[in-house]
């Protein structure tokens, strides 16, 4: 307090950090931890990328840039949304961030004013609410249900949105959930969104290309051409790139917005770094075929999951239809006590309790905004998953 900007004390440090964190320092410390907590893929960056980078670097393309993109990665950038989205944007409707979460920090901060709500459909990311409530905005949940598989209802959009209303925040597939929306499943959602036209949506499509099952991935701008002067399509190379150190993510939408957000970035981190620009130029118009081998490891790695814990007492698991996680309810845990005595009234109780008895980490649902649960990252190895799956088994066996 005091020193401190109030701005900071309305906001809590990244639960999901805080979680991976603790899981690193136990482990160093000695303990046998499996952490199941961070949200990134166990692959490597695909060699062509990394070559790619080596190269920028021998080229000396080291030097400050364009704010908000060089224009051979704003040019592939634009490929991309027209060849997987069918959205035809230009390149002056196009930014380019240090990762995606700048990206989506630069569209709230440039937007929002005090008093202004942002509906978040929860369970959801866990730094869009602390992002909406810096820039002196209100977040205004949107409840799932785990029967609906975590979608969102159409009348559940529409009773939360008010005259204040400025953004929805979509993600699909999501974090922390896995749910992903079919194209009329979404329809039923962008209609509502016809209706209120002072409502922007920003659509977090970071898990575009982590989707199972045969499914086809659908977004806003494209489901629903009449909202795409509203709307801002959000993506990244984190997750299905495996880039998440290289930090690059990227939004088409309108140049007011855009603009704007160029203002903001130019007065804080300026370019992301030089040399991931062309590394990214790389990784959207070079082979894609990766993708798909990782996704037949990820698909095999949730089926596992989803059976495991099943079988554990007191959890039930929806089987999700994209991105690395699921996000089982532990309702049926609550009020128990742990082998060890510890008692477990919450879901961060639950999570505590696991770390602590069994070494195992995952992220309580409230850090979600969406309780009693938690969330299981499964891009590890299937003999950590099964490992960390007996030893929840076990923890929820041992409940009393
Ligand atoms: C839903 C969602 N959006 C955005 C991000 C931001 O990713 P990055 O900043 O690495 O691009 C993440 C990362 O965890 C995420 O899960």
């Amino acid at each position: 307090m005091g020193f401190i900007a109030d701005s900071l004390n309305r906001i809590q440090p990244s639960a999901t950090i805080a979680v991976s964190t603790k899981a690193r320092q136990l482990k160093a410390a000695g303990r046998d931890i499996i952490s199941l907590s961070a949200g990134e893929p166990d692959f490597d960056t695909p060699e062509n990328v990394k070559a790619a980078a080596i190269q920028a670097l021998a080229a000396g393309k080291t030097k400050y840039t364009d704010v908000d993109g060089i224009p051979e990665l704003k040019a592939a950038i634009q490929r991309k949304f027209a060849r997987e989205n069918g959205l035809d944007y230009k390149p002056s409707q196009i930014s380019v961030g240090t990762g995606g979460k700048q990206v989506i920090y630069n569209a709230l901060l440039a937007t929002l004013n005090p008093g202004d709500e942002v509906v978040l459909p929860a369970p959801c990311w866990v730094s869009y609410a602390d992002i909406v409530m810096l820039a002196g905005a209100r977040p205004v949940f949107a409840e799932t249900r785990l029967e609906d598989g975590y979608k969102l209802k159409p009348e559940v959009l529409e009773a939360a949105i008010t005259p204040k209303t400025k953004w929805l925040i979509f993600n699909s597939p999501s974090n922390p959930t896995g749910a992903a929306y079919t194209k009329e499943q979404m329809k039923m959602l962008t209609d509502v969104l016809l209706r209120h036209e002072h409502v922007w949506v920003l659509s977090d499509d970071i898990y575009e290309h982590l989707l199972y099952d045969g499914l086809s991935f659908a977004t806003p701008a494209a489901v629903e051409p009449r909202l795409f002067d509203r709307t801002l399509t959000m993506n990244g190379l984190s997750k299905a790139y495996c880039m998440t150190g290289w930090r690059l993510g990227y939004a088409g939408g309108p140049e007011v917005l855009i603009s704007a957000m160029r203002k903001l970035q130019s007065q804080s981190t300026s370019n992301p770094c030089s040399i991931t620009q062309w590394a990214a130029v790389e990784a959207l118009d070079g082979p894609q075929d990766f993708i798909a081998k990782n996704n037949e490891k990820f698909v095999e790695r949730r089926d596992l999951v989803v059976a495991m814990l099943n079988q554990a007492n007191g959890l039930k698991c929806p089987k999700p239809e994209g991105a690395f996680y699921v996000y089982p309810s532990c309702a049926g845990a609550i009020g128990k006590t742990s082998a060890s005595g510890k008692k477990i009234a919450t879901d961060e109780d639950f999570a505590t309790a696991l770390l602590e008895d069994e070494g195992v980490a995952v992220v309580h649902g409230a850090a979600f905004a969406s309780s009693p649960a938690f969330r299981v990252s499964y891009a590890t190895s299937k003999e950590v998953l099964e490992d960390a799956c007996r030893r929840i088994q076990r923890f929820c066996g041992n409940l009393r």
